[in-house]
């Protein structure tokens, strides 16, 4: 406006700041989308699925940026689950930001010492529980308590939605997420989802 306000007015400055503007407006634009897409309950999308495949997916999908880390990733993932309930693409986004959100905490330790644990279980009578283990900068005691806020992040970059969006999709398959520190060092993010 100061631009187009001038004598004569500066139309060519005044163009390139609403075309910065208008850049914004459809980069927000696309981040709310993003978001939206992900926290939608797409319940109609449920069907019985096979856990490990699913994690399996997600963890060949992410080898090459694990090992780009220095990162060795191994799975242990019980034969014979019980099938659950669920939206597959949701909860390979659950288990892909746990394992983003553990190569990022391994970033600032000795490159020998970065591992990742991805395994499933049968939680007898409870249902499935899927467990990713790193040994990264684990969780202060304020981090454990607020992990799970909308835009708590400890990242100069974060945003600190992913695991608020991760905990509203486990919840909207009538499971539950959970984060622990390990022993000697590093975190521990656990989900379970009623099994049937
Ligand atoms: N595996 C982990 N080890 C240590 N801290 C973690 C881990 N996962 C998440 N956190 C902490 O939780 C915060 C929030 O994570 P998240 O919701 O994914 O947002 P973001 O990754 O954008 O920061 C992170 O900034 C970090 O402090
Ligand atoms: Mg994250």
């Amino acid at each position: 406006m100061r631009w187009l306000a001038r004598q004569p007015p500066g139309l060519e400055e005044a163009k390139r700041s609403i075309e910065r503007a208008v850049e914004g407006a459809l980069r927000g634009g696309d981040i709310i989308r993003g978001l939206q897409g992900l926290t939608k309950k797409q319940t109609s999308r449920k069907e019985p699925l096979d856990i490990n495949g699913a994690v399996q997916e997600v963890v060949v999908l992410t080898h090459g940026e694990a090992v780009k880390h220095g990162v060795s990733m191994s799975t242990r993932l019980e034969p014979s689950l019980p099938r659950v309930q669920g939206d597959r693409l949701q909860l390979q986004q659950v288990i892909l930001n746990l394992i983003v959100n553990a190569i990022q905490a391994m970033s600032g330790i000795d490159v020998g010492c970065r591992e990742l644990q991805i395994s499933t279980e049968n939680a007898s009578g409870e249902g499935v529980r899927i467990s990713v283990r790193d040994t990264g900068s684990g969780l202060s005691p304020e981090t454990l308590l607020r992990v799970f806020e909308p835009f708590y992040t400890t990242r100069a970059d974060g945003m600190g939605m992913g695991l608020a969006i991760c905990r509203s999709i486990i919840e909207a398959h009538g499971g539950r997420l959970w984060a622990t520190g390990c022993e000697p060092n590093g975190a521990l993010f656990q989900f379970m989802i009623p099994a049937g």
